[in-house]
């Protein structure tokens, strides 16, 4: 019988001071501050500063931290040449992956781990994301690339390096507090990940690559996406009942639902369930957001009471539809903004590092003897 926890459940692999989450009560915190209380006042710069110095900004540091993110947004020529010969058919996630990994190679000393040295790089990487996630989706659809504007905060810049015109306000508030309710979570897989990648003293750059690889899975992040291919399978409010019920009886997995954590409605989901259904109505996409609801509600009565609710990434599907996004940019959408995580982990880890190498047991036989290849 083995004693290994699957998955790792329940297992306490970490110390942080990061993001607090009590999975009964539905709470999360990031240095002790409500989601919430985030969503509603902070920014997503001022949220990256909190979670890399464990306190909020005054407000000339802000905006020092401001002017450094402008310093450090656009991407170099050689950079934009590498975008420009990948593959137009690549997934974004993975042009993502390839592209930090390549941003090491313009970097002449990537493998310093020095607490400030780490910030640097980690800072260069979250502002250029943005800029490459862009450059890759224009490009394949035969757009000219569109420049960061300095006087716009990365959500802003985001959208406008995609769209080629400035958000409005609304959608700049909106996908800001997207990315403030992405950017930390505790342990999940991904930041586990860049931890267990920078324990090993490794550099920042491969810490971050590797967490881009783990939150691509579909039971990670890359459940977004397949929320919204879910709904969009689903012609129309009434035929989410036999839709959902089809599939849990099948022991399908309803993308955006369940997790490891929560047993609890997940704080973020109530946000942006909230936010989603403001914009379906600005933007025409109400028929969505129905759907979405309704497939909440069939879920809620069938194994709402195995404590099974909406995740982050359920209703964060709907509201990057409405704001415009392409299907395939909702998860690189998620990893621009848990870059900000993943690298106050990697510095957390740094400042009381021990190599994580846990341990398995060995199930397998002993003493067997060598067959030679011509008797097996
Ligand atoms: C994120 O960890 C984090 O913090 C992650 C995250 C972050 O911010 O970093 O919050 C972001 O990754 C959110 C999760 C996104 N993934 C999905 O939405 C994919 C669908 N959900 C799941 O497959 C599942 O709920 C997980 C992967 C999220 C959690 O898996 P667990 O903890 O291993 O649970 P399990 O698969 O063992 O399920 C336990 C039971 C099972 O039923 P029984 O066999 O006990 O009868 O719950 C059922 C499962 O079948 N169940 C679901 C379900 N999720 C769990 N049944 C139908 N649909 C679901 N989505």
């Amino acid at each position: 019988m083995s004693t290994a926890a699957k998955g790792l459940e329940g297992v306490i692999a970490a110390d942080t001071e990061l993001s607090f989450i009590d999975g009964e009560k539905g709470v999360l915190e990031y240095v002790g501050i409500a989601i919430d209380e985030l969503a509603r006042h902070s920014s997503f710069e001022e949220t990256v500063f909190l979670l890399w110095n464990k306190r909020l900004p005054k407000k000339n540091e802000l905006d020092e931290f401001r002017t450094l993110i402008r310093k450090n947004s656009e991407i170099s020529d050689a950079t934009v040449a590498q975008i420009n010969a990948l593959p137009k058919t690549a997934q974004p996630m993975h042009a993502l992956r390839t592209m930090v990994s390549y941003l090491a190679l313009e970097d002449s000393e990537p493998n310093s781990v020095k607490p400030d040295e780490v910030q640097r790089k980690a800072l260069s990487i979250l502002c250029k994301a943005p800029a490459i996630v862009t450059t890759f989706d224009r490009r394949r659809r035969g757009l000219e690339r569109v420049s960061p504007d300095p006087d716009l905060s990365i959500a802003a810049n985001f959208l406008y390096m995609l769209n080629g015109k400035k958000p409005t306000e609304t959608m700049e508030r909106a996908f800001d507090v997207c990315l403030i309710l992405h950017a930390d979570h505790g342990l999940n897989a991904s930041t586990f990940t860049g931890r267990v990648i920078i324990s090993t003293l490794s550099d920042i750059y491969s810490t971050i690559t590797g967490a881009i690889g783990a939150l691509r899975g579909p039971l990670h992040g890359g459940a977004n996406e397949g929320v919204m291919t879910m709904l969009n399978e689903i012609p129309s409010v009434d035929d989410v009942e036999k839709y959902v019920l089809d599939k849990l009886k099948r022991k399908d997995k309803i993308m955006g639902f369940g997790h490891r954590v929560y047993k609890a409605y997940d704080p973020r989901a109530t946000y942006l369930k909230t936010l989603a259904k403001q914009l379906a109505s600005d933007t025409g996409n109400s028929d969505l957001y129905e759907k979405s609801h309704r497939v909440e509600e069939i879920m809620d009565r069938e194994v709402g009471s195995k404590g099974i609710y909406p995740n982050v990434d359920f209703y964060s599907a709907t509201t990057y539809h409405c704001i415009g996004l392409q299907l395939d940019l909702f998860t690189p959408m998620f990893a621009l903004s848990r870059i900000s995580g993943w690298t106050g982990h990697a510095l957390e880890q740094l400042e009381t590092n021990r190599l994580i190498r846990p341990g398995a047991e060995y199930n397998g036989p002993h003493g067997v003897s060598y067959t030679p290849i011509e008797k097996r």
